[in-house]
């Protein structure tokens, strides 16, 4: 087993599906021992479950990222039994293939993303930080993504309204946290992937006339497998990016390069 998270504690929202799966596989594979943090509660056992089997150090808990209190509870669980959390990947997000501006219930949809993926990022590391900082420091790494850095035209998805904003807030988000908390040895980046392939793709990537559309976006010529998202993840995890902070390392396979 690689040692390059040796004795690190990894807390992964969104670590029973797609990319914060492959993050708990790889870094628990790297010697970091992984809690599995998801809404879906069989789901996070179940992976954490894995884990164990594999012979990775893994708990698994339920949370939603929008509710403080559950955050508190499973950062207390993951503490009681791992001590402080040394890396945190906020991995947990929403992205349903829904509702152009027209649709009747878009204001509650543009709230519920907002929610998850914003919302859900700044109270996971509000709580985060007092821990990390008594501990010398620690690494944050959130998932923005592609549609945080350019826009996406909604004929091509039936409308992404409340993603693309809410993973630019993502980027600037990380950005203005790794200024503040860089003295305390606190390091926050963000990974902004291209389309990858996993559940939450899914909707996209099962309509073979539009995958096609989207592959030829990536001049790569393929979507991503979650693996090589994980594998960057590492990278701003470790203390090998230990000059790297507030920055969005792209992962798009030339997407935005063009
Ligand atoms: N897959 C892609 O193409 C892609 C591209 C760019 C960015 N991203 C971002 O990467 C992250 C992971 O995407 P993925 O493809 O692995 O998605 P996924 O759907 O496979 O996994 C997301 C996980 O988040 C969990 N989750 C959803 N809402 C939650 C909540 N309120 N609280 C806790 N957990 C919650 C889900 O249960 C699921 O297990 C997301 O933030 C997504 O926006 C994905």
């Amino acid at each position: 087993m690689s040692e390059r998270l040796k004795g690190k504690v990894a807390f992964i929202t969104g670590g029973a599906s797609g990319i914060g799966e492959a993050a708990a596989f790889l870094f628990g594979e790297h010697g970091a021992k992984i809690i599995v943090a998801d809404i879906d509660e069989d789901a996070a056992l179940r992976t954490s479950n894995e884990l164990n089997s594999s012979g990775i150090d893994s708990l698994g808990v339920q949370l939603d990222v929008t509710r403080d209190v559950d955050i508190k509870n499973a950062f207390s669980r993951t503490n009681e039994k791992y001590g402080p959390i040394s890396i945190l990947v906020n991995s947990a997000g929403l992205n349903p293939r829904l509702p152009s501006l027209e649709n009747k219930s878009s204001e509650e949809i543009w709230d519920r993303i907002i929610d998850v993926n914003l919302k859900g990022t700044y109270l996971t590391c509000k709580n985060v930080v007092q821990q990390m900082e008594e501990n010398g420091g620690g690494s944050i790494v959130n998932l923005s993504s592609i549609m945080g850095e350019v826009a996406y035209h909604s004929s091509m998805s039936n409308g992404f309204s409340a993603y693309n904003p809410s993973k630019g807030g993502v980027l600037l988000f990380t950005k203005n946290l790794a200024v503040d908390l860089a003295p305390k040895k606190i390091r926050v980046n963000c990974l902004n992937p291209g389309f990858a392939e996993t559940p939450f793709t899914e909707a996209l990537t099962s309509d073979t006339e539009l995958v096609k559309k989207i592959i030829d976006l990536h001049p790569i010529g393929r979507l991503a497998q979650p693996k090589e998202i994980a594998y960057c993840a590492l990278f701003l995890a470790s203390d090998e990016s230990s000059f790297v902070t507030g920055t969005s390392l792209l992962v798009d396979g030339g997407y935005t390069a063009q």
